[in-house]
């Protein structure tokens, strides 16, 4: 059976390691089993087309340059609203991605890429017919940078943005928090939760804001 449903975009942000993967997955599951029509993606090279974007991303030699990464990041984001996001949302899915503008924000950001460039960008990035493609829902998974690098670690496969120095963790950290009050997006804290609590909260969020049913 299929819930009734307009299209929805959900956006997950946080520092490396504070679990928006795992919560993705979980989520995607938990709802197709509810009978919501899903589509779990993310970001950067979330589509076979944009892998060599990724693939770019993670060069060494790019490490240090945020202008080029906001560029990449940037034309990697529009592709997949293109290609993907906005067609499936237009088919009444509820899209789930792993990042969104947020990221650049503060990524990019802690880089040292001016504020007002990043914007530009950003509003050039998802922009269509004039208006800001923003999700229904962002939520950002809060981590401390000690508890994100250890869960990090255990992953195993890391790139260069994890394997910054802590208290480049820590200043992204700060602009999340800082970025989710001014947009007022969703904040979980996870940093002292197991993955079963933070399923649980989260599953509260998408009820108080109306994504799903109270009765789910
Ligand atoms: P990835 O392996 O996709 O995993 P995760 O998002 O779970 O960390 O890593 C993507 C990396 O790219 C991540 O370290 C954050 C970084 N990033 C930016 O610097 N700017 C961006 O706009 C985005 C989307 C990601």
């Amino acid at each position: 059976m299929n819930k009734e449903q307009s299209g929805k975009f959900i956006a997950f942000e946080g520092g490396d390691g504070s679990g928006k993967t795992t919560m993705v997955a979980r989520l995607g599951k938990y709802l197709s089993t509810l009978g919501y029509n899903i589509v779990e993606t993310r970001e950067p090279g979330g589509m076979a087309e944009t892998l060599p974007i990724r693939q770019l991303l993670f060069d060494q030699r790019l490490k240090n340059d945020g202008v080029a990464q906001l560029f990449l990041f940037a034309a990697d984001r529009r592709a997949h609203l293109l290609l993907r996001v906005i067609p499936e949302i237009s088919k009444g899915k509820l899209v789930i991605s792993d990042r969104f503008y947020l990221a650049t924000r503060v990524y990019q950001g802690e880089k040292g890429v001016d504020p007002k460039d990043v914007l530009l960008v950003e509003n050039l990035a998802i922009t269509f017919d004039g208006k800001r493609l923003e999700p229904n829902l962002g939520i950002i998974l809060d981590v401390t940078p000690e508890v994100g690098v250890t869960r990090s670690n255990k992953r195993g496969e890391t790139n260069h943005f994890d394997e910054d120095p802590l208290e480049v963790h820590g200043r992204r950290r700060e602009a999340y928090l800082r970025l989710g009050k001014e947009l007022g997006w969703e904040v979980i804290d996870t940093s002292s939760l197991s993955e079963d609590e933070v399923f649980e909260k989260l599953v509260g969020v998408l009820k108080k804001k109306g994504i799903i049913k109270d009765d789910s």
